[in-house]
């Protein structure tokens, strides 16, 4: 079965869902690749230890460095060509495409998708919150900006400038944490599985799928025999949800490489 003329066929439904590959051709590093994040640390910290509200509570200027450290790193790189074809998928279908994103680095945006049609997943490094959990996002101050380099300690009046507008406590970087869960006022957790239950075929890019949400999404379109495309220079979990159902695809490479010649198959 060809998925892509079927979907056109139908006039279906798209999801695309994305992780930190689909940044690497931008060079933002991902996470567990070479020179990932979690795999580059130092001689105080393992840098997954970093990613917890635990280390947050314990240490939360060496956290926020840390994150604007990254933040700078997305502030440098700028959307690529899978980021721009991914924005012409949905300026196409319109309410025919969900776009699930695993990135915090903002790019999707940037490159030109919707706040509304794509869900952040895991938050975004551009934004800050109070810690009460209250889902009301500050921009983090323009004074950090993308010459924030690593290892760089916050001064106090730094650290003033991060306070929370909403209460007298620091605020926290807007992003999902390892000892914290998905939900649906911060993370649209329970609008990504509905969007996964409704839509037709299914499209992953760049990510090996070692978060809980991504899987269930992956399960879910398996489960219901619907077709996943996996575009990714590696095989993982996904493209054993694609070889499980007709129709299923595994295209081998970049996103830069695959996305725009996809593009051109899923609309005129
Ligand atoms: N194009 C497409 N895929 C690529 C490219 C590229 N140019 N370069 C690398 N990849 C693939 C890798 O082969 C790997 O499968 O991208 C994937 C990146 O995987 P991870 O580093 O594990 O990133 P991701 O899957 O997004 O991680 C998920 O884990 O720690 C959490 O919150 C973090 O959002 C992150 C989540």
């Amino acid at each position: 079965m060809d998925s892509i003329a079927e979907f056109r066929r139908r006039q279906g439904k798209l999801l695309v869902l994305t992780g930190a590959g689909i940044s690497a051709e931008s060079g933002v590093p991902t996470f567990r690749g070479q020179e990932g994040y979690w795999k580059v640390g130092s001689q105080d910290y393992h840098p997954m230890e970093m990613a917890t509200h635990q280390a947050f509570a314990a240490m939360p200027e060496e956290v926020w460095a840390w994150y604007l450290y990254r933040r700078a790193v997305c502030l440098n790189a700028a959307p690529n060509a899978g980021h721009r074809a991914i924005a012409s998928m949905e300026a196409h279908l319109q309410d025919r495409f969900l776009l699930v994103t695993q990135n915090v680095d903002g790019l999707h945006l940037r490159g030109g998708s919707s706040e509304e049609r794509t869900f952040q997943i895991h938050g975004n490094i551009h934004y800050m919150r109070c810690d009460d959990g209250s889902p009301e996002l500050t921009p983090i101050p323009e004074y950090f900006g993308a010459d924030w380099a690593k290892g760089r300690a916050l001064s106090a009046v730094e650290r003033d400038t991060l306070s929370c507008p909403a209460c007298p406590g620091l605020a926290r970087p807007h992003v999902l944490w390892f000892d914290e869960s998905y939900d649906e006022p911060l993370f649209r957790f329970e609008s990504s599985l509905r969007a996964a239950s409704e839509s037709d075929l299914l499209l992953v890019i760049g990510t090996t799928g070692s978060t809980n949400l991504p899987l269930q999404i992956g399960e879910m379109f398996a489960r219901r025999g619907c077709p996943i495309i996996v575009i990714n220079p590696e095989p993982n979990p996904f493209t054993e949800f694609a070889a499980s159902c007709a129709g299923g695809l595994f295209l081998e490479g970049t996103a830069g490489e695959h996305l725009p010649r996809l593009l051109g198959r899923l609309i005129d």
